[in-house]
């Protein structure tokens, strides 16, 4: 089998790009894992920047984030017993779309079925060849029987753990991590969101976020330290723990239910430099991690994409490599800016083990600052938005 791109991985990364080739005319198939039931059933963040938005526009993917999505004008933070708000509409003149990134990868699913463009599901061993030369080669295992592909260019969709990453040579690749001390508990239940806006709380027993899916689901969180186990947090006890930490007025008109979904995730920052071998790319959590303050994680995947099929789609038209040269430079900018954001509003917003009173003390002053000072609110909210392509 020959074909022009091989996308490894069916995430929002890996559908996102076979959508905007094959909208280009160019032939891809995406090698997956996992069953399409399975990468349906993750559940992940859900905020989307106006670039994202227009990006899937332009893949012709929008029409369902159009009519269901939620806009959301402000965000808030919860501190000292009261609410900041932030009212990006204002500041910057931009505002965010909540759609769930699993309402994405749908849309995307959809889209990729009705265009008969090939899918492989469950596929295993999957393993990258020959990328530093003209012929790249993929292999995999499908019902027992070994496979190959031949292709043009590899691109690397498959997140944190997937195996392209781990394909190069060692000496090829610098990796930058930080881990955070903590993780977040998160609930998913079909109780009405706590306010009509997301808001972040700073809180001396830990952060706490309140956020949705649509006006009937929210998703919630609390930080934990990571030896929590999610066994020992019956719903009541997130409840309560959350009410604690959020400001009394939005406690008071919190509606409690049935969680449907709870799990613990550590928070990570993680960038691999470059995001170019030969003929291999990587795109999206393959490459990098943010910590989900933020939210920057699907939007960071998408801006990748964007560059990666600006590239591809050149060289195919017109033979430049110029812009396939440029992508690992051009993603990483906007990738380490966003990684210096999550990174700080991380840093802001939780409680540090083990830290000390003082660096406490710099985090209430500075929210204090951030209350007061128009300038830091159209930083927050410049960055939040999300920083132009
Ligand atoms: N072979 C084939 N597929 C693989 C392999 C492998 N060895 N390893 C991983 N995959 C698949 C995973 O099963 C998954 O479906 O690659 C896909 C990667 O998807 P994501 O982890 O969602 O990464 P990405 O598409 O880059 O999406 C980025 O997802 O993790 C969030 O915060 C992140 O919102 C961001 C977005
Ligand atoms: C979410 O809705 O899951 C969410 C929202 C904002 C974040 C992170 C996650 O910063």
């Amino acid at each position: 089998m020959r074909v022009q791109v091989a996308i490894i991985g069916a995430g929002p990364s890996g559908l996102l790009l076979g959508q905007l080739l094959h909208r280009a005319g160019i032939d891809a198939v995406i090698l997956e894992q996992r069953s399409p039931e399975y990468v349906l059933s993750r559940i992940r963040a859900g905020v989307l920047e106006q670039g994202t938005v227009a990006l899937l526009e332009r893949a012709g993917v929008a029409a369902r984030l159009r009519a269901e999505s939620l806009a959301h004008r402000g965000v808030g933070i919860a501190f000292g017993g009261s609410r900041l708000r932030f009212d990006l509409q204002e500041l910057v003149g931009k505002s965010m779309a909540v759609y769930g990134q699993t309402e994405i990868t749908r849309d995307l699913m959809e889209a990729r079925a009705a265009a008969g463009a090939r899918t492989i599901y469950e596929a295993e061993e999957v393993s990258v060849h020959g990328f530093a030369g003209t012929k790249p080669t993929v292999r995999w295992t499908k019902d027992g029987a070994a496979r190959e592909l031949e292709c043009d260019f590899i691109a690397g969709c498959d997140g944190f753990h997937g195996v392209t990453r781990a394909a190069v040579p060692q000496s090829a690749i610098r990796c930058f991590e930080r881990e955070y001390p903590f993780g977040w508990l998160g609930i998913l239940s079909d109780t009405p969101p706590v306010d009509l806006e997301i808001f972040y709380a700073f809180h001396e027993r830990g952060f706490a976020l309140c956020s949705m899916r649509s006006t009937s689901r929210s998703r919630l969180y609390v930080q934990v330290p990571l030896t929590e186990r999610v066994e020992d947090w019956p719903d009541e006890r997130f409840w309560a723990e959350l009410r604690r930490r959020i400001d009394p007025d939005a406690a008071a008109r919190i509606v409690t239910g049935p969680s449907i979904e709870k799990s613990i995730a550590p928070l990570r920052s993680f960038v691999a430099e470059p995001m170019r071998f030969g003929r291999l790319f990587l795109a999206g959590d393959a490459a990098h991690i943010v910590p989900p303050t933020g939210a920057k994680g699907l939007n960071l995947a998408a801006s990748d994409v964007h560059y990666l099929s600006q590239a591809l789609i050149g060289w195919y038209r017109t033979g430049s490599a110029a812009e396939l040269d440029g992508y690992s430079g051009r993603a990483l900018a906007r990738i380490w800016k966003a990684e210096r954001f999550s990174w700080w509003l991380t840093r802001l917003l939780h409680r540090f083990p083990d830290e000390g009173e003082f660096l406490w003390k710099m985090q209430q002053a500075e929210l204090e600052y951030l209350a007061g000072s128009r300038a830091a609110q159209t930083a927050l909210a410049e960055n939040y938005v999300g920083l132009p392509y």
